[in-house]
């Protein structure tokens, strides 16, 4: 059990503080399935990141301060490109972090790039990066967006209404275009995750239902455009997803449903197999979406992308078979196993508390200087992170430990029932793991709080790429009125 970082309500268990196995030694670890692949605790108890001490960082450009560590984000990047037989079939799920410096690292990775929001595009663009290998997402596009897109010369937008396909068909027209599409599917797959992050089950907003046939028919009306090109399906089955049967029950039901298209295409021909010449629809790519689960606490253990794709391709090859078509192209679109766990944030302790919980018991609230507004990941989605002290070695007895941010809401918590050591001071800096995925990308300016640096660290050295919001950024959009 991982007694950093546990599920609500576990302190209770040590109300009367005989905590079992907790060893200091264990919070001055460093998990490394949950901390990024260069971090590194020195001798003297600081820890450095691809050789740059976080102390130094704080130091240097206050707290809280996000570090990403470089060359871990690019090992996972190459990961998921081996993995899926290359870097043309991995689009990082840019939603999860996105800043000029990731695009142009994804782009020099080879891999492409899925936005799902006209800022997304647009920063996208600004990075240079080559709009063909950008796939285009939403559920409520703007025309605005897509006349971008399609006069930007992107590979794909994945079409999520019914709607959309007229919009679209008559964008791409006017713009003179064949625009390369994918419909997105609902499979009625429900992910094994939390509510909020399923995607793929009935009655939510995403996509078009196979069950109920709307997915066929929004292909077919797709395909009466001579502007539009079905390359494909897509589905996204969820995120933070441990139990990868989701991701292959959802691909088996996608290929039932090209296998019926072929068919009302009349393309299988006298042989049994399906024959395609010089077809306009291709639809050859299968994209299963991103979702793959990462570890936040020692306890957890990370998806092993590598036989989760072994598994997959297999699966698809044989149902491919079975229904007499070539295999699909294989897309996935990865997001927070590629950002999450190169990333940590930094903070600073202000106040120090201990608050009874009941008559006999107290809990220690340690405060720092950010909270929800640079990750609320905790507070929508009860998620848990791995917390430390960086600056320094710690020796003393474990106490139930409650990490809280600096802002007006008593659920502004990052550890909820933490077993932290009780010699941690004001003024120590303590660094939770795991954050690169959905923690700047979903950060507030609640209370007028301005929002962290970014700094990347490789080699020994860093670079700021996104500086500290400053209060003059946060007035600018004021009119003073
Ligand atoms: N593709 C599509 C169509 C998606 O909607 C998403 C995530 C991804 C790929 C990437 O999924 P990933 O590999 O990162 O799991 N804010 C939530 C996560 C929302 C995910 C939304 N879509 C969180 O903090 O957990």
């Amino acid at each position: 059990m991982d007694l950093l970082s546990k599920g609500p309500g576990f302190a209770h268990l040590y109300a009367d503080a005989s905590l079992p196995e907790f060893s200091t030694d264990q919070f001055n670890a460093l998990p490394p399935h949950v901390w990024p692949m260069n971090a590194h605790r020195d001798d003297d108890g600081q820890v450095a990141i691809a050789g740059v001490r976080l102390v130094d960082l704080a130091n240097k450009y206050g707290t809280p301060l996000m570090v990403v560590d470089e060359d871990d984000f690019r090992a996972r990047c190459r990961a998921m490109a081996d993995a899926f037989d290359g870097p043309g079939h991995v689009h990082y799920a840019s939603k999860a972090f996105l800043t000029v410096g990731i695009a142009r690292w994804v782009a020099s990775e080879g891999l492409c790039l899925d936005v799902a929001s006209d800022g997304e595009l647009d920063v996208a663009l600004r990075a240079g990066f080559p709009p063909e290998r950008i796939t285009v997402h939403g559920n409520n596009k703007l025309d605005s967006t897509l006349t971008k897109a399609v006069q930007a010369g992107v590979g794909h937008i994945v079409i999520d209404s019914r709607q959309e396909v007229d919009r679209l068909g008559k964008i791409a027209r006017d713009a003179g275009v064949r625009q390369e599409v994918l419909i997105r599917v609902t499979p009625g797959v429900h992910a094994d995750t939390h509510e909020f992050i399923a995607t793929s089950h009935e009655d939510q907003k995403f996509g078009l239902s196979l069950a109920c046939g709307a997915a066929k028919d929004a292909v077919l009306a797709a395909m009466d455009y001579d502007s539009l090109a079905v390359a494909g399906l897509h589905c996204h089955v969820g995120s933070q997803v441990f139990d990868a049967d989701g991701f292959s029950l959802a691909a088996e039901r996608l290929l039932g449903l090209m296998a019926d298209l072929h068919h009302q295409l009349g393309r299988y021909g006298s042989d049994g197999g399906v024959e395609k010449k010089d077809v306009k629809d291709s639809l050859d790519i299968l994209d299963l979406g991103g979702g793959y689960g990462i570890a936040y606490s020692a306890s957890d253990s990370p998806l092993d992308v590598r036989s989760v794709a072994d598994d997959l391709k297999a699966r698809v090859h044989k149902a491919a078979h079975d229904l007499h078509f070539d295999p699909p192209t294989l897309m996935v679109e990865p997001g927070r196993a590629i950002a999450g766990p190169s990333t940590v944030t930094v903070y600073t302790v202000g106040t120090i508390k201990d608050v009874p919980t009941d008559e006999r018991s107290t809990r220690r609230y340690l405060a720092v200087d950010g909270g929800m507004s640079d990750n609320i990941r905790p507070a929508l989605y009860n998620a848990h992170y791995d917390g430390r002290v960086i600056n320094r070695l710690m020796h003393g007895n474990p106490i139930p430990t409650r990490l809280v941010g600096s802002h007006c809401e008593s659920g502004d918590i990052l550890v909820e029932d933490g077993i932290y050591p009780d010699d941690i001071e004001v003024g120590d800096r303590i660094a939770l793991a795991g954050t690169g995925a959905y923690c700047f990308s979903m950060s507030s300016r609640y209370n007028m709080f301005c929002r962290p640096a970014v700094v990347a660290v490789r080699d020994g050295h860093e670079r700021v790429m996104v500086r500290r919001e400053t209060i003059d950024d946060l007035l600018a959009l004021d009119e003073d009125c």
